[in-house]
């Protein structure tokens, strides 16, 4: 059985981020398989799942949200054994003019 949790609040650094970290870890622990979806541009999620913080991933979570395959936008994390990860779209960046 698949089951999905959403951590959401509105209030900022209420420990969103944290919590879907941690909920993550324990439950690859138990051996289950988990998907951990970041849809925050601060891509705090993934950088807990071991992705860098300034990274520009091919596909994530904006691509899922426009109808992309999950598939296409999922990735092993390099840090947690058995959990696949959509990253968060670090679109912020994207509209950066470097001087
Ligand atoms: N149990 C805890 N005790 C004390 N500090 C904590 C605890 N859990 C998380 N924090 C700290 O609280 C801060 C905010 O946590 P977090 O980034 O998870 O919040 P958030 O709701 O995702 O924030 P944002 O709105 O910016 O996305 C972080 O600096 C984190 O290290
Ligand atoms: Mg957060």
């Amino acid at each position: 059985m698949t089951r999905t949790i959403a951590i959401q609040q509105r209030k900022g650094g209420a420990t969103k981020s944290t919590t879907a970290a941690e909920v993550t870890l324990a439950l690859a622990r138990a051996g289950k398989r988990v998907l951990a979806i970041d849809l925050d541009e601060a891509r705090a999620l993934s950088v807990r799942m071991g992705f860098g913080a300034y990274d520009v991933p091919e596909m994530t979570s904006l691509d899922l949200l426009d109808g992309a395959e999950a598939t296409a936008c999922t990735v092993e994390s390099p840090a947690i054994p058995g959990v696949d990860v959509i990253q968060g779209d670090p679109a912020w960046m994207r509209c950066q003019t470097w001087p």
